[in-house]
């Protein structure tokens, strides 16, 4: 089917109280693998690419890519632009087959954050693209931007309120505890501030910051309104890991086709877990029928 805008299948998923995986692809065959779990699980599904990999393929080949493997497939996929800090780049995504992009203008102040947001909704509305906006600073690095510990702030839900009643958004990604990459420790995260947010904005929420956390987090925060979740870290190491490890246990192998059949199920076997764990599975096919 074609690909879909998120703002349908997140308002589903909010409703019935399970999170559609965001996952982050790196190339061809990582889009596959995140397709093919997705079909499997017969889950809704989305594909986020990051700024760093739109501009190492270039906007054309990604949806290119995107745009057949979708076609081939019987359950709701997205493809989702992460963390967009680029008017432009935002502006040629939409252009050119995108169904849903993010703004994160988190690092400006809050009127500033509201107009750049404003200025994308605008934009994507009128060509039928879903929007996410980023409030609040969410610790790690993404995009080679770090957020550290001490500049890292939690959403306000005050201004959340404000922020989601001015701007008609298709997912809102308050920082709420979570970060980027791998935890050192167990991360801080206030559910009574997710709760508070969703309560007030009546806004699926999405859940950056997915690796590493435990399965209790993960359940409190579906249960407390977040109904996409960001997974990006644990696909890179089961992309590198899938390859390398396959090349350690079978040093004489140099069969191209064979060590990448490895490192795609790993990642699939990856996907396929998570989409389980968040609840997804058994709603994809029965979601495209109403959408
Ligand atoms: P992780 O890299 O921690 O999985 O976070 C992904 C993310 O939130 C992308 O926006």
């Amino acid at each position: 089917m074609p690909l879909v805008s998120m703002n349908g299948i997140l308002a589903a998923a909010a409703k019935e109280g399970y999170a559609v995986g965001a996952f982050n692809p790196v190339d061809y065959a990582s889009m596959k693998a995140i397709m093919c779990a997705a079909e499997e699980e017969n889950a809704p599904v989305i594909l986020q690419t990051s700024a760093k990999t739109v501009r190492y393929y270039g906007h054309e080949t990604l949806a290119m890519w995107m745009r057949e493997l979708a076609e081939q497939s019987a359950i709701p996929a997205v493809l989702h632009l992460d963390h967009g800090k680029e008017l432009e780049m935002i502006r040629r995504c939409i252009e050119t087959g995108w169904t849903s992009v993010m703004i994160d203008a988190s690092h400006l102040p809050f009127e500033q954050n509201l107009a750049m947001s404003r200025e994308v909704v605008d934009m994507a509305t009128a060509a039928g693209v879903g929007v996410e906006a980023e409030l609040g600073e969410i610790v790690g690095v993404e995009e080679d931007i770090s957020v550290s510990e001490e500049d890292a702030h939690l959403a306000d839900p005050d201004k959340a309120e404000i922020f989601c009643r001015e701007l008609e958004l298709g997912v809102f990604a308050p920082a709420i505890g979570t970060g980027h990459g791998f935890y050192k420790g167990t991360p801080k995260v206030d559910f009574d501030l997710i709760e508070e947010i969703y309560g007030r904005t009546a806004t699926p929420l999405a859940l950056h910051g997915g690796t590493g956390l435990s399965d209790d987090i993960i359940q409190r925060c579906i249960r407390s309104g977040c109904a996409k979740i960001n997974i990006s870290t644990h696909l890179k190491h089961a992309f590198v890991d899938g390859f390398s490890n396959y090349h350690k246990t079978n040093p004489d192998d140099y069969e191209p086709l064979k060590v990448l059949g490895a490192q795609f199920e790993v990642m699939k076997q990856l996907l396929r877990e998570k989409i389980r764990q968040f609840g997804g599975s058994g709603k994809g096919r029965q979601l495209a029928a109403v959408l």
